[in-house]
């Protein structure tokens, strides 16, 4: 587990918002080692929970709240809790579940920080890699206890690109956006990924691992902790209207700065209905 002490100090919120993940993702390795052991439950068609979702959630929750008893909740598993302040923790206890299932290692915790309507602080915890992905704004983004920086490239055909390919339970219209979103850009680029875990798809490009992510279709959880971290790393964040209603629309396009506007022009057309 990354060294406690590399991030001590940072800020008081990013301490509180890393002991709370490291003290879940303690029982999702856990759990993790034992996956066929674990009750699962169907949300909706190829949406599924299982007892480690909800594990995980339970102690995100009650660390938070012991930390800071008056802000608020918005949490993928139980829902919203009111606070007392204006200050909101946005939680995914396990983004990634679909691969956490299958056995495939590569799942996260988010936490994202609101105050207000702007994102403050926001967490990716990868438990398996050990990769700590992590932001307060106006502070720099940072990997374990590496700076982060988006990717320099400048051209599409030197560019790998992330995204999430609809399934079961997307719309046939949410299906046909992305196939044409896909035939524009598979022709322009060295690469395309599906790894199926929005919140570090966005840490990855914070961390110029990709070159730009987009994706329809997400909610607020999915997105609040990483997006912090891309900006901070330099880099542009927009929803696919074109707005900044990232957490309100659940749909997200991440890149650097010399890409936005390419990126902008190939793929907001798609989504436009
Ligand atoms: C999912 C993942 C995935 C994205 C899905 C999300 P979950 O989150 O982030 O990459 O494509 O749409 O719902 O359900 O594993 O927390
Ligand atoms: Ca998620
Ligand atoms: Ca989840």
């Amino acid at each position: 587990m990354v060294n406690q002490l590399r991030i001590v100090g940072r800020s008081a919120h990013l301490n509180v918002m890393c002991n709370a993940a490291f003290k879940a993702a303690r029982g999702l390795v856990r759990d993790f080692g034992e996956v066929e052991n674990l009750q699962v439950s169907r949300k909706g068609p190829g949406d599924f929970v299982s007892t480690a979702d909800k594990k995980a959630e339970e102690i995100l929750f009650t660390e938070l709240k012991k930390a800071r008893p008056s802000y608020g909740f918005i949490m993928e598993e139980s829902g919203v809790v009111q606070g007392d302040e204006d200050s909101t923790w946005i939680i995914d206890p396990l983004d990634g579940t679909t691969n956490f299932l299958h056995g495939i290692p590569h799942f996260a915790i988010s936490v994202g920080l609101k105050k207000g309507d702007e994102l403050i602080a926001g967490i990716v915890y990868d438990p398996i890699k050990d990769e700590l992905f992590y932001a307060e704004k106006g502070g720099g983004a940072f990997l374990n206890a590496r700076r982060l920086r988006v990717s320099s490239r400048q051209n599409l055909q030197d560019s790998v690109l992330a995204t999430g390919i609809p399934c079961i339970r997307h719309t046939p219209l949410e299906r046909k956006q992305f196939e044409n979103a896909l035939d524009k850009v598979m022709p322009l680029v060295a690469g395309v990924r599906r790894f199926g875990a929005a919140s570090l798809d966005l840490a990855y490009v914070a961390a110029g691992r990709y070159e730009g992510y987009w994706e329809p279709a997400l909610k607020s959880w999915d997105l609040a902790g990483g997006i912090v971290i891309l900006r901070e790393a330099g880099g542009f964040v927009c929803d696919l209207k074109g707005g900044e209603d990232m957490l309100e629309t659940g749909s997200i396009l991440a890149t650097n700065q010399s890409l936005k506007q390419t990126l902008k022009d190939l793929l907001l057309p798609e989504y436009k209905l």
